[in-house]
């Protein structure tokens, strides 16, 4: 794939995250979703792939735009896509830290179709690759990854779901000794964090959704990082999902190579709100507006941080948030 996909799909994660950043705060999730949906699909039309949305806003009767088999692009390569226009619904309804645009692209085939349902992950940087395994218990990844950073468990950051089914993980890591940020939604921002040197995030735990998880997983394939996760299906109708995917065994262990296929994959995420690894839009004045994006391509496993600023009296209502599409 031409690498100026990379730079390609930054501008439809900027869309979307401009799209829906005037909501902060508002109350108002699903407005918000909409916007940035509307916003991404639009900007998909200018990219030059053949993608099939594999993970999206849900199937064909339940979702208007980015549906789960729903073609998008301008034409070109065939290629899976994974999105989510707007990670942390609550999160930006609520104006708190935490939410993204995000978007990931491989070859056709390359993304887990993932259903929507629950996942548990555990995720890493590159100096803890081949040092986790989420059979293991809580204490046992965490004193693996810190010996593989250089720290002690008393250094680590580990980011958790605060959720109730996550008691006994919590309980554990903090007799552990592990310093905890427990976030109230948006698990990819951190799994990607986890992945970055340097943006005080070690390592993300817990069960959070399927979808995100292949969202995360090509990032931190294209970082250089590790991954390990198992679906949660919690009814009959979810095993059969699994089944259908392929999976014998709904619960087995998936690799980052299970999650993400070969190198030729891409990610780009815009900052909505500010978090660990991306500031959220600002509204700087004078009809400017700025944003901040990540775009990473594995095979080169460059990594780009992109600040734009955005002339918002010569973009569209739909683009600035402003006003609805069409
Ligand atoms: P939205 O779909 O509202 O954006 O929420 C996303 C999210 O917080 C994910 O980041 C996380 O993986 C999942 O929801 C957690 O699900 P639950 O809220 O059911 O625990």
């Amino acid at each position: 794939m031409e690498r100026e996909l990379a730079l390609e799909l930054v501008r439809v994660t900027e869309a979307a995250a401009l799209a829906c950043a005037r909501w902060m705060g508002r109350g108002e999730k699903n407005k918000a979703d909409q916007l940035a949906v509307d916003a991404m699909r639009a900007g998909f039309d200018t990219v030059q792939i053949d993608g099939t949305v594999v993970i999206g806003e849900g199937e064909m009767d339940e979702a208007p735009m980015l549906y789960i088999g729903e073609r998008v692009g301008g034409g070109g390569e065939a290629v899976d896509v994974a999105v989510d226009p707007l990670e942390g619904t609550n999160l930006v309804a609520k104006g708190l830290n935490g939410s993204i645009a995000v978007v990931a692209v491989a070859p056709r085939g390359c993304l887990l179709h993932a259903p929507d349902m629950y996942m548990e992950k555990i995720a890493v940087g590159p100096e803890a690759k081949g040092c986790i395994d989420i059979t293991a218990s809580w204490t046992a990844n965490l004193r693996w990854v810190a010996r593989a950073k250089g720290k002690d468990v008393s250094d680590m950051t580990v980011v958790i779901l605060d959720r109730d089914r996550h008691q006994q993980m919590i309980q554990e890591c903090r007799e552990a000794g592990a310093r905890i940020k427990l976030i109230t939604d948006g698990d990819v921002a951190p799994a990607v964090a986890a992945a970055m040197g340097d943006s005080g995030v070690d390592i993300l735990m817990g069960i959070g959704g399927a979808p995100e998880g292949v969202l995360a997983a090509a990032a931190i394939k294209c970082l250089g990082g590790d991954m390990q996760a198992r679906l949660k299906p919690e009814n009959e109708q979810e095993t059969e999902r699994c089944k259908a995917m392929g999976l014998a065994d709904p619960t087995q262990v998936l690799r980052l190579e299970d999650l993400v296929k070969g190198e030729d994959v891409f990610f780009a995420a815009t900052g909505i709100t500010d978090g660990d690894l991306l500031r959220g839009v600002r509204y700087t004045g004078n009809h400017l507006a700025r944003t901040h994006s990540i775009a990473l391509r594995c095979r080169t496993g460059t990594i780009r941080l992109i600040e734009a600023a955005h002339r918002l009296d010569r973009k569209p209502a739909w683009v600035t948030g402003t006003q609805p599409r069409g």
